[in-house]
This record gives C-alpha cells, sequence and structure tokens, in this order.
C-alpha cells in the first residue's frame, strides 16, 4: 500500500434489531477520519456493512418469522440507509451474505488448512449467542442460577459438538512480538495493555467451526459444519478489497488497513484473533485498531421507560445531523466513555455551534454583505492583534494532522473551536464596524483575515460538520481542491481581494 493511501473500516453490524446511537457513533468516527484523509490529499477507501451469519441471526430472524436472508435484506437496508442519514461517505457497503465475501472466506480458510493451523476435534465450554463469544470457566459467572459472561454480562450456554479448532495456542508468542514492533497497533494505549495482559496469560486454541445450526458458510469440503461467524465477520476487510485476487487494483492500493474503527467490547477478536489468523495466512495484519469507549445512558432520561432519545433518527430530525456529528466527536473523548443527554447535546450546540462557530461566520458574511458589498481587500500593514491570532492559530494547528492520525478527535476538536473563539475575541476587541468612515483600510484589513480563519476552522471542521461547513466554503468561493489541510504547511489560502456569496443562517440557538 502506498504511503498517502488510507483504508478505514467500521465494525460491520448485527442486522439483528434497529441500529442504536453506538452504531452511528463508530460510523461517524471513521467517516471523520476518513473525511479529513481526503481533505488532507490521500486516496481514501471507507467501508462499512453488516454482519449477517451466525445463530444470533438465525435466531433474530426465527422470531420474526422470517426465512433468514429475507429477514437480513430487510434489516441491512435500515442500516444502509442509515448511512446516507449519517451523511457518512463510506466507498462500499458490505453484506457478509454476498457472493464475493464467501469466496473470500472460503480461500482463507483453505490458507489456514493448508499451513497446518486448523484441525477438527470437539469443542465443550461455554458460547455466548448475544456476543457469539466463546468463554473460559474464570470469565463466568453466576447469577440466580443462571451464567453469564463476566466481561458483557450476556448469558452463556454449555456447547459441547464436534468443531474445527484454529491453533491459536501456537501464535501467543509471535503475537506478543507483534505487538512490540508495532507498539501502535492498538489505540489508546490502555487498551493495548489489557490486550497484552490477556495474550500474557496464555491462549486456548480457539473453535472455528459449529454444527448445531446452518446459517453460515459452510466448511469448505465439510457441508456439517458451518465457519465461526467472527471468523467469517473478520474476513469482510479483505472481501470488499476483492480478496483472493491480491494483483488487483482495490487490494494492492488498500491493503493492510490503515484503522479499524471499533468498540471495546470486540477488541479481542480484532486485536488477537485477526491478526493470528493473517499471520498463519501469510498476509499482513492491519496497521492499526482503534477501540473507543462507551456511549453511556446513565442519565435517567435516557432509560427505556422515558422513550428513544438514543435513537440517531430522532435526534437527527429533531437537531440535524451536523449537530449530532459534532457532539458526539466533542463529548465522547479520546477512547473513553462518554455519557450523553439532550441537555448536553444542546448546550453543546448552543456554545459551540451557534454561539461561537456559527456567530463568527454569520456575523462577518453579514457585516461585509451590507457594508463592503460582499468584497475585501488587504493591504499589507499587519497589525499586533493580527500577528498575534495569526501565531495562535499556527500553535493550534500544529499537532493537527498528529491528532487524527492517532485517532485523538478530542483534542483535535478542542483546538479548532479554539481558533474560532479566539478569532471571535480578535474581532470583538478589533471592533472593524467602527473602522468604516475613520480607516476603511485597517477595517478592510481586519475583515480579510477574519475570512481567513474562517476559511481555516471551516476546513478544519469539515469532516465533522460537512453540510454546514461545505455551505461556508461555498459562499468564499473556494474551490473543492482548495478546500485541503494543506494550508497548516503554510500555504495561502486567498489572495488579497476576496469576493464572497450571500450566507444563511447555520445553526439555529436552542432555547
Ligand atoms: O459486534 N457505544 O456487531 P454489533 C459505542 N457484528 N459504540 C457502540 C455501542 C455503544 N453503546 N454499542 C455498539 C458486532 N457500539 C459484530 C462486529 S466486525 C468484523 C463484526 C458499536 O452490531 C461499537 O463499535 O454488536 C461496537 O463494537 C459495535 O457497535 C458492535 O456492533
Ligand atoms: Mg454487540
Amino acid at each position: 500500500m502506498k504511503r498517502d493511501n488510507f483504508y478505514i473500516t467500521t465494525p460491520i453490524y448485527y442486522p439483528s434489531g434497529s441500529p442504536h446511537m453506538g452504531h452511528a457513533y463508530s460510523s461517524i468516527v471513521a467517516d471523520v477520519f476518513a473525511r479529513f484523509k481526503r481533505n488532507d490529499n490521500c486516496k481514501v477507501f471507507f467501508l462499512t456493512g453488516t454482519d449477517e451469519h451466525g445463530l444470533k441471526i438465525q435466531k433474530a430472524a426465527e422470531k420474526a418469522n422470517l426465512e433468514p436472508l429475507i429477514f437480513c435484506d430487510k434489516i441491512s437496508k435500515v442500516f444502509e440507509n442509515l448511512t446516507k442519514k449519517l451523511n457518512l461517505s463510506n466507498d462500499d457497503f458490505i453484506r457478509t451474505t454476498e457472493k464475493r465475501h464467501h469466496n473470500s472466506v472460503n480461500d482463507l480458510w483453505n490458507k489456514l488448512i493448508n499451513s497446518g493451523d486448523i484441525y477438527l476435534s470437539k469443542y465443550k465450554g461455554w458460547y455466548s449467542v448475544s456476543d457469539e463469544a466463546y468463554y473460559n470457566d474464570d470469565e463466568i459467572n453466576e447469577k440466580n442460577g443462571k451464567k453469564f459472561s463476566t466481561f458483557s454480562g450476556s448469558p452463556v450456554e454449555w456447547v459441547e459438538e464436534e468443531s474445527f479448532f484454529f491453533k491459536l495456542s501456537s501464535w501467543q508468542d509471535k503475537l506478543l512480538k507483534f505487538y512490540e514492533e508495532n507498539d501502535k497497533f492498538i489505540l489508546p494505549l490502555s487498551r493495548k495493555n489489557e490486550v497484552v495482559n490477556f495474550v500474557k496469560k496464555g491462549l486456548k486454541d480457539l473453535s472455528v467451526s459449529r454444527t448445531s445450526f446452518t446459517w453460515g458458510i459452510k466448511v469448505p469440503n465439510n457441508q456439517k459444519h458451518v465457519i465461526y461467524v467472527w471468523l467469517d465477520a473478520l474476513t469482510n476487510y479483505l472481501s470488499a478489497l476483492n480478496y483472493p485476487d491480491v494483483s488487483n487494483s482495490l487490494f494492492k492500493d488498500f491493503w493492510p488497513a490503515s484503522v479499524h474503527v471499533i468498540g471495546k467490547d470486540i477488541l479481542r477478536f480484532h486485536a488477537i484473533y485477526w491478526p493470528a489468523f493473517l499471520l498463519a495466512a501469510k498476509i499482513k495484519p492491519p496497521n492499526r485498531v482503534f477501540g473507543h469507549g462507551w456511549i453511556l445512558s446513565g442519565d435517567e432520561k435516557m432509560s427505556k421507560s422515558r422513550g428513544n432519545i438514543l435513537n440517531p433518527i430522532e435526534i437527527i430530525d429533531n437537531y440535524g445531523i451536523d449537530e449530532l456529528r459534532y457532539y458526539l466527536m466533542k463529548e465522547v473523548s479520546h477512547g473513553s466513555d462518554g455519557n450523553i443527554s439532550l441537555k448536553s447535546l444542546e448546550n453543546c450546540i448552543n456554545s459551540d455551534l451557534a454561539n461561537n462557530y456559527g456567530n463568527l461566520c454569520q456575523r462577518i458574511f453579514s457585516f461585509i454583505k451590507n457594508n463592503c458589498n460582499n468584497t475585501v481587500k488587504k493591504n499589507h500593514i499587519v497589525s499586533e492583534a493580527d500577528k498575534k491570532l495569526v501565531n495562535e492559530t499556527e500553535t493550534l494547528t500544529k499537532d493537527l494532522r498528529e491528532n487524527m492520525d492517532n485517532q485523538n478527535l478530542n483534542s483535535y476538536l478542542k483546538s479548532v473551536i479554539n481558533i474560532s473563539f479566539l478569532t471571535n475575541k480578535y474581532i470583538n476587541d478589533e471592533e472593524p464596524w467602527k473602522l468604516k468612515k475613520s480607516d476603511a483600510q485597517k477595517m478592510n484589513n481586519i475583515l480579510h483575515l477574519s475570512l481567513v480563519q474562517i476559511a481555516k476552522i471551516s476546513i478544519l471542521l469539515n469532516p465533522i460538520i460537512p453540510e454546514a461547513t461545505s455551505k461556508v466554503l461555498n459562499a468564499l468561493n473556494l474551490e473543492k481542491n482548495e478546500r485541503n489541510i494543506s494550508f497548516v504547511d503554510g500555504k495561502e489560502i486567498f489572495s488579497d481581494e476576496i469576493k464572497i456569496k450571500e450566507l444563511n443562517i447555520l445553526f439555529k440557538k436552542i432555547t
């Protein structure tokens, strides 16, 4: 893969029920990185989709009285529609029931058979259908006579059946070495430590097929077995690049994946099983697994009985998609959990979007329209206040690429919104409205710098709030190819004269 190419994925979601805020969150996080990289002149491939096999889905289909595939068609469509509603810029949407994916899984399976990493035996142990995961005895607790996974709280059942096994135990040392050599394979680092400790405790061979149900991809040459849904699901990241055709341009351009964005609940599958399967099959593991935290609904108002404010669709319909995207990116910080509520959503919209960025754009655009015939022209006299603002902005933009490269969205956002705050302050202090008669040149300089600042902030916020920032960048007459991050390297955005178009209100204040 070329250095400037960037392949980013979301988890593929189980279409067992309606999408909720957690799904929306992962998808938006991935979309923000994808958009940022495109704006930073990278070639990007952004993948999302649905994970449609396994007992969990088979049971959900039975409950809905539908054939599994018909059931999946229906709910997968809901997830696909959500990508539009969330304004995701995904390049593909993969479903594990597609033929391209079956080919890919079959090939990976055969590679693991040929390398001697898969053998036939009998599985005896705990299984959680809800997590589609196997658990050890020491990972189980008991409540009212029922057994649960200590990790996820999901009920487990005892399973005994013939099964193919993947020799995970033999990959323990190689995995530890891999983590050591690729010290940012798992971010945030706290999560990496969890994984390393888990692997150090010793890995057991992993059951990778089931015989007690049929909804899945059949094991090649043994139709009694279906392939374990996680081996099946993880392979989606390869299928979308037309694997096993490794000489096709998608695979050559984009594998290994740059970042798999996932929730911390599925870290074990992505950070242990996945690189082990790939190493065994002699395929390069991905560069990064980013395990973000949980969105909590600790606020009682968001409990089920109070209704469904965790429903992303309703929030978007009531508040707007940019508003939701911005709020989630700001509120849930780098890899830790975040509590969300309508109250804090409204506060965030008012303080950051309406009063800060929105107000900055609105006041400058309408002033220039009303007083300058939509045109400002600067001369080359630079005031102390100008210099200060330019320097502060430079300082705040210095680390932004690095923030994004480390999935530190929260720091990124804080810096950018701070630039907007400082620009508003500059305008308040400089009072261009007082200079119209006395010093029109200075007034023009102030307005010119304000527009440059607005352009920079809008370019930087574009991956997070694409709708509003596009309106601003259009009104600034900036072409698509001029809207990129390269200004942080010192490239000028505008010439001395800037012409603007009318800008309508961006964010309504919530009262
Ligand atoms: O696990 N907060 O699918 P899934 C934040 N099919 N993120 C959340 C969340 C919350 N409260 N709830 C869910 C699966 N998520 C598998 C994945 S990948 C090869 C297969 C997000 O439908 C988070 O990204 O249960 C989590 O990892 C994912 O949804 C789980 O979605
Ligand atoms: Mg889940």
